[in-house]
């Protein structure tokens, strides 16, 4: 008997049933979701990243963070009782994001709320420039080349520059961010998932802010 038929119908049939589960029900489903307004507010969920953020995201791209960082706050498993964010994520979050950079591994902890948990746009860059100065025994990998250095007391001091952490008998220097790690930390700062959504309703309380301690001053 010749069954070349029902294998190609077999066949037909797989595909046709991944097509339908992995692509058209996502599509039906999410495919048309648009940015809600804020009732009262006059705002829009998603808000549109300032210029200088969407500069940060290609930055993030580019220096491939989303290696080790997720930006997916799930429902299942302990994310919400480690605070990294108030709700779990959902579509709608993403509709600003092209690419999309939800992350390919997780060795560092979740960034999808971290703009609301480390608003501190100087902790970032002093976390970027060596993470170990601002969080104890961090295995994060240092970025210095994103920064320039200028002493102390420089004749034309740059607007941006921060005072380093103090080193042992190295010579006092300021720490000036390029613009990338100016945009980098915009764009960490923009990264805020705390509206409540009628998908995404806020489930846990405001997480303690935990950065600050052990920064030094300007
Ligand atoms: C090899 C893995 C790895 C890479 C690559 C990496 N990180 Fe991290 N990151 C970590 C780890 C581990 C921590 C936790 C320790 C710490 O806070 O320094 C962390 C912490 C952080 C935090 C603080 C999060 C919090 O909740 O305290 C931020 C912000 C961050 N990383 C941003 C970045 C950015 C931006 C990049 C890309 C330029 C990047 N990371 C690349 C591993 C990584």
């Amino acid at each position: 008997m010749n069954r070349g038929p029902w294998f190609f119908a077999g066949v037909l049939l797989t595909f046709a049933s991944s097509f339908g589960g992995l692509i058209l029900a996502p599509q039906l489903q999410i495919g048309r979701q648009s940015v809600v307004p804020l009732e009262g507010l006059g705002q829009f969920y998603p808000p549109a990243r300032p210029g200088q953020a969407r500069q940060g995201a290609a930055v993030y791209q580019a220096l491939g963070c989303v290696e080790c960082h997720s930006q997916q706050v799930r429902s299942l498993g302990s994310d919400l009782q480690r605070g990294w964010g108030r709700r779990m994520s959902v579509a709608r979050d993403y509709l600003r994001d092209h690419p999309v950079l939800t992350g390919n591994l997780r060795l560092g902890p979740d960034l999808a709320n971290i703009g609301v948990r480390l608003p501190d746009a100087r902790w970032h860059l002093l976390h970027l420039y060596d993470p170990s100065s601002v969080v104890n025994d961090s295995l994060m990998p240092r970025y210095p080349f994103l920064f320039d250095r200028e002493p102390e007391h420089a004749r034309f001091p740059s607007p941006h520059a921060l005072a380093m952490p103090p080193a042992d008998g190295a010579p006092q220097c300021r720490l000036v961010p390029k613009p990338e790690a100016r945009a980098l930390a915009a764009y960490l700062q923009s990264l805020r998932s705390d509206v409540p959504l009628f998908e995404a309703p806020i489930l846990s309380s405001p997480a303690a802010p935990e950065a600050a301690a052990g920064i030094p001053g300007p």
